[in-house]
């Protein structure tokens, strides 16, 4: 049978990737912004590197944010585990998680973006759960309030939920190759949005069992220097192995992995921060900026 083309769009624009921030999600720093601690002598060095973002932000003014994280429980729990979930609801809420800090606003989703992100990466082959209704827990909300302290996030979003908590974990090079599939998704949207993407979590750091309290800083320079134009050096290792490397809360990275697979091309690394440890965590922040 002959297929019916598709039909046309008249808009000529297709959105813009402005850049990625990726940065970690420590609840602890939820109680940190609550309390008025940015000057305190512990969270300084950790506060201190989000201004110079901010600013970028208020001068790019992206439209929308795609952000990458993993759920911890709040919308999903270990008995119903997707690999790879996508928010396409109208709004987003938060809710007590049981680390003591305050929820947010609910903040509103772009569910165009959402159906077209959906309607291009399932039939190249990456299954997402796609969620009319999802909770978002402190992976979304502290970093949304880290990069807009003063004000609710000015933006609509697209949550993007991956497993990194329970086996059976995506591999990284899996990440990789679906970021890549989202980022096609969204450079052909026709729209005039710019968008940002958002990748939460990590740096190294394990909450729980013998490594308690692990932290492995050469490793995370490794991870912060191959992301920028070499992120096939994290692709060859197996999700265990990242594990072994970065600890069991670590494999966040693969959030990381997947930003910058829906990035693409080579980037610019135009900021950094790397402070440990806050919390448990070694903290880390990084912006990359598309070379064109
Ligand atoms: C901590 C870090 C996390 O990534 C998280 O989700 C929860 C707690 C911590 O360091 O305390
Ligand atoms: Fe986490």
């Amino acid at each position: 049978m002959d297929k019916v083309p598709a039909r046309q769009s008249k808009r000529w624009s297709v959105a813009n990737i402005i850049g990625s921030v990726s940065t970690s999600h420590v609840p602890a720093i939820g109680g940190a912004i609550f309390r008025h601690l940015q000057q305190d002598a512990y969270w300084k060095p950790f506060f201190d590197g989000y201004p110079p973002v901010q600013q970028w932000l208020a001068r790019e003014q992206p439209d929308v944010v795609v952000v990458v994280y993993n759920d911890h429980g709040l919308n999903f729990f270990l008995d119903k585990m997707p690999t790879f979930a996508i928010g396409a609801a109208p709004s987003y809420t938060s809710a007590d998680e049981g680390w003591g800090i305050p929820t947010i606003q609910p903040v509103a989703g772009d569910q165009d973006l959402s159906w077209t992100i959906i309607d291009h990466v399932i039939p190249a082959g990456f299954d997402f759960t796609t969620c009319q209704e999802m909770l978002i827990d402190h992976a979304v909300t502290i970093p949304l309030q880290l990069l807009w302290p003063d004000r609710v996030a000015p933006v609509k979003i697209v949550p993007i939920s991956i497993n990194t908590v329970q086996y059976p974990l995506p591999s990284a090079q899996r990440c990789l190759a679906l970021g890549r599939a989202i980022g096609q998704a969204i450079k052909e949207y026709p729209s005039d949005q710019k968008v940002l993407v958002l990748s939460t979590g990590g740096l190294s750091h394990q909450l729980d069992g013998e490594r308690a309290g692990f932290i492995n800083p050469e490793f995370d320079r490794l991870c912060l220097d191959s992301i920028v134009n070499n992120v096939e050096t994290l692709t060859c290792y197996s999700s265990s192995e990242l594990v072994e490397l970065s600890g069991t809360q670590g494999v966040e990275i693969l959030n990381w992995i997947v930003g910058r697979g829906i990035l693409g091309g080579q980037a610019h690394e135009t900021h950094r921060n790397y402070y440990i440890p806050i919390s448990n965590t070694a903290s880390a922040l990084q912006v990359l900026e598309p070379l064109t």
